[in-house]
């Protein structure tokens, strides 16, 4: 550990700049130390009672020296599908005289090529306790994920130029695919197109393109479905100087298609961002990736230096700002309090961003894929954006499909498409089974939309088309896309309390009916799970239900009961046990 935190001064005096300060300093020596944070609060003007309540409030910070290596066996749920429990008791065995910490780990979005285990910077995909045991001696390098080869039924533009996989090698061999687009190569994304729809856009007025993105009906692809072009109207009705924020967190669980397409093309996410901030004459742009997405953050790095080395981003200043923490990182106001140097959590709303965003300038918020979608809106018009899709979700949405399906990965289908289309033309079904007295596929037991504040959808509801918003009574939504199949190896019960242990889990704590109620949940949900219910069990989890739905502040605690709401419609049975 070094005495001299001279390296920090590197870093422009403004609080902007206090989350990468703490992200160099845990670079350098390893985690927080007390010198050095004193050392960023002076050159930061940041006193050093606030710097601490900021570290900690994201969990990837470390204030306290860590053991050395470990190793993190996910076992989020869709490894859990995939035998992650089992791979854990294994690794731990193994590993046993060998020094490395074996660790539980939440999702490591790298779900389709479950089980998955973290050493060091990489990844062992389908893993084997045995595979776990080589990689931990040799190392393993970082490497994209794999694009499937297309299926019947889907519609690829966005995913269009990505390079099929042509198996789990490419995944787990170290070797960089290539194929329709070298992902970092400006030439390359030039000659299949790319930069074409940001020079249509600049020859338009910045009202002209936002008109033909609201003509377009894009609806924002984060989760929530919002008309893009009419929050890009709202913030333009607001004095300047604006802002675009490029949401590239991408913390939920079961969901790597923003990762996915930053790997693949990050020029497409480029164009589209400059496109966005064209139209709301943004000159700053902050781009939030998760600190952990490696190689998305390096890809999406050399696609923004040869875009700015090329002269195509004009006068637009693009900062790449890296997260540090949980799934409610990804929530919009958090990003915001990030990118002004604050504590990682949401803000009272109003005034809502595009008002009195970042430091109370109009600020625009959107998803990666959202702005994936613009390049393509641009060069090939409204009409051809809207000939697939709905009247009202116009348009593709890419989905991310794992758990227990014979074909998990990463794939795009026009907004409508049933689920049962997805599950079985493209998935290919139940995966074959495991278990040697059957020998066959197992059969489909319920789907999980939304992810961990989504809703399960059990085969009679198969035939749902995908659309933004509730998919279901039951409170099911597709949400950013996130789609884990569940089969008659994990009861509904035992989801439906990983789901709410997790929420427990990632609450922030700022809400009471958040902070108190996931918590609660998650133990009567425990309860349930193991038979010891009380007979008042339901009716508690109805009330905390509307509780925390009615009164939490954020999406999170909103949205948290929803699993379990949905197995309560669908799945009472199973639920009581
Ligand atoms: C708990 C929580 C987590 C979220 N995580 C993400 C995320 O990782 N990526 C994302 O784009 N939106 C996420 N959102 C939604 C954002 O707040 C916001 O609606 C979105 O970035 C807007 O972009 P869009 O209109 O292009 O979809 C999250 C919301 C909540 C409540
Ligand atoms: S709802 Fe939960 S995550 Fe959101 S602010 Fe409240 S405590 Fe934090
Ligand atoms: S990588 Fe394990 S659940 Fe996502």
């Amino acid at each position: 550990m070094s005495g001299d935190h001279s390296y920090i001064e590197q870093l422009p005096r403004e609080r902007t700049y206090l989350l990468p300060a703490l992200h160099l300093v845990q670079e350098r020596e390893g985690h927080l130390t007390p010198e050095a944070l004193t050392a960023v609060g002076l050159h930061l003007k940041v006193a050093n009672s606030e710097l601490y309540g900021i570290a900690r409030s994201y969990s990837e910070l470390r204030v306290e020296p860590t053991t050395g290596t470990t190793v993190g066996v996910c076992t989020g749920l869709s490894c859990l599908l995939s035998g992650g429990r089992g791979l854990l008791q294994g690794v731990r065995g193994a590993l046993a005289d060998r020094g490395p910490e074996v660790v539980e780990t939440t999702c490591r979005f790298r779900c389709a090529e479950a089980p998955v285990v973290a050493v060091g910077d990489g990844y062992v995909v389908a893993a084997t306790v045995d595979r776990v045991a080589a990689a931990v001696g040799s190392g393993i390098m970082p490497v994209e994920r794999p694009t499937p080869p297309a299926a019947p039924g889907e519609v690829r533009r966005v995913l269009a130029r990505c390079a099929p996989s042509t198996g789990p090698s490419r995944a787990s061999g170290g070797t960089l695919g290539r194929g329709v687009l070298d992902p970092a190569s400006l030439a390359s994304a030039r000659a299949a197109g790319s930069y074409e729809g940001l020079a249509t856009a600049r020859e338009l007025s910045p009202e002209a393109v936002t008109a033909l993105v609201v003509a377009a009906g894009l609806r924002g692809r984060g989760g929530a479905y919002f008309p893009t072009g009419r929050k890009w109207e709202t913030a333009r009705t607001y004095p300047g100087p604006r802002y675009l924020v490029v949401n590239a967190e991408e913390g939920e669980p079961g969901v790597f298609k923003d990762r996915h397409l930053l790997e693949n093309d990050p020029h497409l996410v480029v164009e589209g961002l400059l496109i966005a901030a064209h139209s709301i004459e943004a000159r700053q742009v902050y781009v939030y990736v998760n600190g952990e997405a490696g190689v998305a953050g390096r890809r999406l790095e050399e696609a923004l230096t040869a875009a700015k080395e090329a002269g195509l981003a004009g006068d637009v200043v693009i900062e790449i700002r890296r997260g540090a923490g949980g799934y409610v990182c990804g929530e919009e106001s958090v990003i915001l309090s990030s990118i002004e140097g604050e504590r990682a959590v949401p803000r009272l709303r109003p005034p809502l961003p595009v008002e009195a965003g970042l430091w109370g300038q109009p600020t625009v918020i959107n998803n990666v894929e959202t702005l994936a979608n613009l390049p393509l809106i641009l060069r090939e018009g409204v009409e051809a954006f809207r000939s697939v899709g709905t009247e009202s979700h116009p348009g593709t949405k890419v989905l991310c499909l794992s758990g227990a399906i014979a074909r998990p990965g990463v794939y795009e289908v026009p907004l409508g498409t049933p689920l049962r289309r997805v599950l079985y033309d493209i998935g290919g079904g139940p995966r074959a089974g495991r278990d040697p007295s059957t020998g066959s596929g197992r059969s489909l037991r319920a789907v999980l939309c939304g992810g961990p504040s989504g809703g399960l959808l059990p085969p009679s509801q198969f035939d749902t088309p995908l659309l933004g918003g509730s998919l279901d009574l039951g409170g099911a939504a597709l949400g950013a896309g996130g789609i884990v199949v569940i089969d008659d190896t994990m009861s509904i019960a035992a989801v439906v309390h990983h789901l709410a242990a997790y929420n427990a889990a990632e609450s922030c704590g700022k809400c009471t009916p958040c902070r108190e109620g996931t918590p609660r949940m998650r133990d009567l949900l425990t309860s349930l799970r193991d038979g010891s219910a009380t007979a008042d069990a339901i009716a508690l989890l109805d009330a905390l239900d509307q509780a925390m739905a009615s009164a939490s502040l954020c999406g999170l605690g909103q949205m948290a009961p929803l699993p379990y709401r949905s197995a309560r419609t669908h799945f009472l049975k199973e639920l009581r046990g």
